[in-house]
């Protein structure tokens, strides 16, 4: 009942169809192609971050030019006139990114804005600084398909990487058989459903490498922000330089459960370190898992495992019973502030 009630479920099973509809979002802003030397930085926070970070790692090193996600209230110090700086914010208000929206006009960089409206929409709109739109009526999280793709085709428009359109069609298609077979509609013993039972009761800690570092980061932040809970997130190799030794007292301060995201890419040594890691802490932790990504091109691989991370934030949620949606913390938080 609780999942039927949830809207933050229709907008994760809706993915596929986001990705397509970014597609003509992006095609419809009408941006005029401009070679950036400097790159791409994207300045957002939150769920309106992750889209930076998320192209990123489908771009690897087809990347010919840097392309960062800023989190804060400033631009990079490597911010130069000929780096594009993309603005993503869900509501257009984010004071961090109307802040960078500002530094980079300041510095003289080429901008772009993507979102639903708000403050940034209407300076944007003031200044002639392109507007790629954003659908509305989800919570921020939930637009991440629109915002890596406006990255990523704005990392194309600028000469920083090469488009990736068909690989994003091709990807939404493969994607709708994973949300059938993850989905509520899925079987009980699913990835999804089993290992949103296995992990709840637990702080999740999560691990990334490579490819699967920003997805670590997302899987943290929905569980944070869906169910409610704490969880944390580090990558590999590092972690096995210092983590690995904490991970000797958390049982007595209490119970965490590790989950290791694997890709077709991860390097072999890393591989193996997933392997002993797994196997170091299995006396500690209440469960141990090691996830892979799923389909061929790297759009694929990266949002297959935003939608399964999504989907099981969202099982920890019902069976926690807790509404995913409302975010009343950061809320408050933001009045507070203003
Ligand atoms: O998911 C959320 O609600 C948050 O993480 C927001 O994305 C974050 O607070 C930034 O807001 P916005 O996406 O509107 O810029």
């Amino acid at each position: 009942e609780a999942l039927d009630a949830s809207d933050q479920l229709t907008d994760i099973l809706a993915i596929p169809e986001h990705l397509r509809d970014a597609l003509w979002k992006v095609e419809s802003a009408q941006i005029e192609p401009q070679d950036c030397p400097g790159g791409v930085v994207v300045a957002g926070m939150g769920g309106s971050a992750v889209g930076g970070a998320l192209a990123r790692a489908i771009l690897g090193d087809t990347a010919s030019r840097p392309l960062i996600a800023a989190r804060g209230y400033g631009l990079p110090s490597w911010t130069t006139p000929d780096t594009m700086v993309l603005c993503s914010s869900y509501s257009g208000n984010t004071e961090e990114t109307l802040a960078c929206y500002e530094a980079a006009g300041a510095l003289g960089a080429p901008r772009i804005a993507v979102t639903t409206g708000g403050q940034l929409a209407k300076q944007a709109r003031a200044d002639g600084v392109p507007v790629i739109p954003v659908a509305g009526g989800l919570q921020p999280r939930a637009g991440v398909a629109y915002m890596t793709v406006a990255a990523l085709q704005v990392a194309a428009l600028c000469g920083a990487a090469p488009r990736v359109t068909s690989e994003i069609d091709v990807a939404a298609e493969h994607l709708e058989a994973l949300v059938m077979e993850w989905g509520p509609e899925g079987a009980e013993d699913s990835l999804a459903k089993s290992l949103a039972r296995s992990l709840h009761g637990s702080v999740p800690v999560l691990a990334g490498a490579g490819l699967t570092v920003p997805l670590a980061y997302r899987w943290k932040t929905q569980i944070n922000e869906n169910a409610k809970i704490p969880a944390f997130a580090h990558e590999l190799p590092e972690l096995d330089h210092n983590e690995l030794v904490g991970w000797a007292g958390a049982s007595e301060l209490g119970r965490f459960a590790a989950v290791f995201l694997d890709d077709a890419d991860t390097h072999p040594r890393v591989k193996r370190r997933i392997e002993l890691t797994e196997h170091l802490i299995s006396g500690q932790a209440t469960s141990t898992h090691v996830i892979a990504s799923r389909g061929q091109t790297t759009v694929e691989r990266v949002f297959s495992l935003v939608l399964l991370g999504d989907l099981v934030s969202l099982y920890l949620a019902v069976l926690r019973g807790v509404d995913p949606t409302p975010v009343d913390a950061i809320e408050s938080l933001k009045a507070e502030l203003a």
